[in-house]
């Protein structure tokens, strides 16, 4: 997601724009559906929604606005309210503002993880941000990023993926990712937390980590980004959604 739309929330209830194609690509924490939706945007034109990037959002302006962690009103209404704007800068890498704050690095952080796992699971934060997410929908297309892009907030889309990996490669590849940034992270700890994420993000009541009915689930274990992200365009094309070009 980027550029101004993304800056605030549309009209609650609005409901996406029918006309724009989306491609959700939902799964757990390490599946790869971060990597492979910026391939496919960055191969189709199209434009990107980083719903795990909101609520990662809501619960660091959430410790800013040093909210008790259980103030389920008060971090509703940041999520109605916060500023954000995702825009790459001057060498295209994606940076995340809240307000006039940088906040990409923090962002990234398991402990940001943690805390998006935590908001999300209250239904008056999950609604705050449905408007923001329809918002994302614009033309030529979506791809749509998270946990509960094709059950609950896109159910109309083209094509659903839901993107999975054995725990074990899914710890690995975290591991890898912020081992870049930050020497003193551990695999088994990484594995622990991994795990108790996926656990509360499954079990919740509201939208919880399910494959749509409608969902093809590819397991990317055995597969780099690039054979996934092949294998998701084979699916669009074969739906008609891109050209043969793509
Ligand atoms: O994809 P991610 O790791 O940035 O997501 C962080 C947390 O946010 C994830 O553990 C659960 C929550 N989340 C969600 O509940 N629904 C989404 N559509 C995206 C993320």
């Amino acid at each position: 997601m980027s550029g101004p739309a993304a800056a605030g929330g549309s009209a609650a209830g609005s409901g996406p724009d029918p006309r724009v194609p989306v491609v959700t690509i939902d799964g757990p924490s390490g599946s790869g559906k971060g990597t492979v939706s910026r391939l496919l945007v960055r191969h189709l034109g199209w434009h990107l929604l980083d719903s795990g990037a909101l609520y990662r959002l809501v619960a660091h302006a959430g410790t800013l606005a040093g909210l008790a962690p259980d103030d389920e009103p008060g971090h509703a209404r940041l999520a109605l309210q916060m500023h954000v704007l995702f825009d790459p800068d001057a060498t295209g890498e994606e940076r995340i503002w809240l307000a006039d704050r940088d906040v990409t690095a923090a962002l990234r952080e398991e402990a940001a993880g943690a805390g998006a796992s935590r908001v999300a699971v209250w239904p008056a934060v999950r609604s705050a941000l449905l408007a923001r997410q329809h918002a994302a929908a614009r033309p030529p297309g979506l791809i749509a990023d998270g946990r509960d892009m094709g059950t609950v907030v896109f159910p109309q889309a083209q094509l659903k993926i839901f993107l999975t990996a054995s725990p074990e490669e899914r710890a690995q590849r975290r591991y890898k990712q912020l081992k870049e940034k930050d020497s003193s992270v551990s695999l088994a700890a990484l594995s622990r937390e991994i795990a108790e994420r996926d656990r509360r993000d499954a079990t919740r009541p509201v939208a919880p980590l399910v494959p749509a009915s409608d969902a093809i689930v590819l397991d990317s274990t055995a597969l780099d980004a690039a054979a996934v992200t092949e294998r998701v365009l084979a699916h669009g094309r074969a739906r008609g959604l891109w050209g043969v070009v793509a």
